[in-house]
């Protein structure tokens, strides 16, 4: 989010985003009434791709679709190619080239990701970046862009400013990072005791003092951080022939927070001054937009039969109510839904039992015989549930095993992340930070060639506990694993 250069200087880890993923892109197209090509076997581009930390991961779990990253940043692309090689993938090429040089024949991908980077590029490269998002865009695909929105964004601004203006000549990335911190700790032993906007600004100046350095120098002290309304961007993504699509977040456009009686005169507004008065009233910072070709019609409200070629997963927990019939399920983040509709108990306790895995849609209505009725009183009632982040829809669901075989396996790339042991990438494209020595240990040999004994056999030379408490430990790590998405199907038979 700055000059290249310093992108080489000080990296910038990369991470698999599920909002960037080809089934959320699919998923959400699906809703909104586009057809988008199927994720698996799908060509798919991302621009200011990093390190490869979004794509490598898709390339790995989804091995008859082809990627192709490109960033201006050599050390990065190296970094990203380095992982290819590691891994033996043959399905994913990366490229040193900044966007104002990559000319991608037309029409030859059915998603383009560019996550991080408009909003951190000078305004003739937003033009090309948009450019070359449309002329690659397929006929049915979809784009992904992500970007610094207004109103919101005018708090973060105001710092910024503040920090330019008090950074000015200090030119070094550690000792702009240090000056810069050193300016936001004052400003937070000022402001808090402040009142109104000095307070506010006292919380944002926190969560930027808390930046970790990647994001601090590349995002809050970049040179270019533009931040613009969405009616803007809308116009800009029109100006290539583009238009909105969905945000990559459902829960992000829902307009149930609002008070009732602005409730319907919001939904009677056209989808782009809907989603701009709405980045006024939650006073939004950040989008995550999804874009299709302008000529594709859509529908502006997703119909709940759409749901019923979907599959369904969420990190459920049903509570019977007391005194009542009803049953509340909650999932992350507060999410919760109390219902006593037999259908949708029956689908939210399949769906809970199932976590991480999916179920579709269709099999819990009853699968071959669900009537009509049926389905769509569970696509009607399943589709608010995902409105309030309680379930999460896919076309592409990931596969997992959620309950450990004979030969268990993770992924080669999770199997090459726990050599250094900070972060693994799981089948549902997110990470996870395992706390136990036992349970990376096993990571590191789970290639789906060793059953229960081997692995005894492996560990117990140099465990710290006897045979058969390792035994359990064992069983209760894989147990673990398995929950946290990172073992993988088929693990019944020995991998090959
Ligand atoms: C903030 S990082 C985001 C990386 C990645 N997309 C992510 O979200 O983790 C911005 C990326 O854009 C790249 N970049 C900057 N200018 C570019 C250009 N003109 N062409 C291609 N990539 C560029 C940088 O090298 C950097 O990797």
């Amino acid at each position: 989010m700055s000059e290249p250069i310093l992108y080489d200087e000080v990296p910038y880890p990369g991470h698999p985003y599920t909002q960037t993923h080809p089934d959320r892109l699919a998923t959400m197209a699906t809703l909104f009434g586009l057809d988008a090509p199927p994720p698996g076997t799908s060509n798919v581009l991302e621009l200011g791709c990093g390190d490869g930390g979004n794509l490598i991961p898709m390339a790995v779990n989804m091995p008859a679709a082809r990627f192709v990253g490109i960033d201006i940043s050599a050390p990065a692309i190296a970094r990203a190619q380095g992982i290819v090689a590691a891994l033996g993938l043959a399905n994913i090429r990366f490229e040193t080239v900044g966007i104002e040089d990559y000319d991608p024949p037309p029409a030859s991908f059915d998603y383009v990701i560019a996550h991080g980077v408009y909003s951190w590029i000078a305004a003739p490269l937003r033009d090309r970046l948009l450019a070359v998002a449309s002329a690659a865009l397929s006929e049915r695909g979809v784009a992904y862009v992500s970007y610094n929105t207004l109103p919101g964004g005018y708090l973060r601004q105001a710092l910024r400013e503040m920090l330019a203006f008090a950074l000015a000549g200090v030119d070094e990335p550690a000792e702009r990072m240090a000056a810069a911190r050193a300016v936001l700790a004052e400003a937070t032993t000022l402001w808090p005791g402040g009142q109104g906007l000095e307070r506010t600004l006292g919380g944002q100046a926190r969560m930027l003092h808390e930046q970790g350095d990647p994001l601090f120098l590349h995002d809050t002290l970049a040179p270019v951080n533009k931040a613009l309304y969405f009616a803007e961007f809308a116009t800009h993504a029109g100006g290539h022939g583009l238009q909105f699509l969905a945000e990559a977040e459902f829960t992000e456009m829902q307009i149930r927070a609002l008070p009732e009686n602005l409730q319907p005169r919001v939904l009677a507004m056209d989808t782009v001054r809907r989603e701009q008065m709405l980045d006024f009233y939650k006073q939004r910072m950040f989008r995550q937009t999804l874009l299709c070709h302008a000529d594709r019609p859509l529908d502006v409200e997703p119909r709940p039969e759409r749901l019923a070629t979907l599959a369904a997963a969420g990190p459920i927990t049903a509570t019977p109510e007391e005194d009542t019939d009803r049953v509340a399920f909650t999932g992350s983040a507060g999410s919760r839904i109390a219902t006593a509709q037999p259908l949708l108990v029956e689908a939210l306790e399949r769906i809970a039992a199932a976590w991480p895995g999916a179920v579709r849609i269709r099999e819990v209505a009853g699968g071959e015989s669900a009537t009509d009725e049926a389905l769509a009183l569970l696509c009607g009632a399943l589709l608010p549930a995902f409105a309030a982040n309680l379930v999460r829809l896919h076309v592409h669901p990931a596969e997992v095993s959620v309950i450990p075989g004979r030969f268990p396996r993770v992924s080669p790339l999770a199997r090459l992340q726990a050599r250094d042991r900070t972060l693994l990438t799981t089948a549902r494209h997110t990470v996870v930070h395992l706390e136990d020595d036992l349970g990376w240990r096993l990571v590191g040999l789970l290639d789906g060639t060793r059953d229960r004994a081997a692995l005894l056999a492996e560990i117990e030379p140099t465990a710290d506990r006897e045979h058969a408490n390792l035994a359990r430990d064992i069983e209760r790590s894989l147990n673990t694993l398995g929950r946290l998405a990172l073992l993988l199907p088929g693990d019944d038979e020995p991998a090959g």
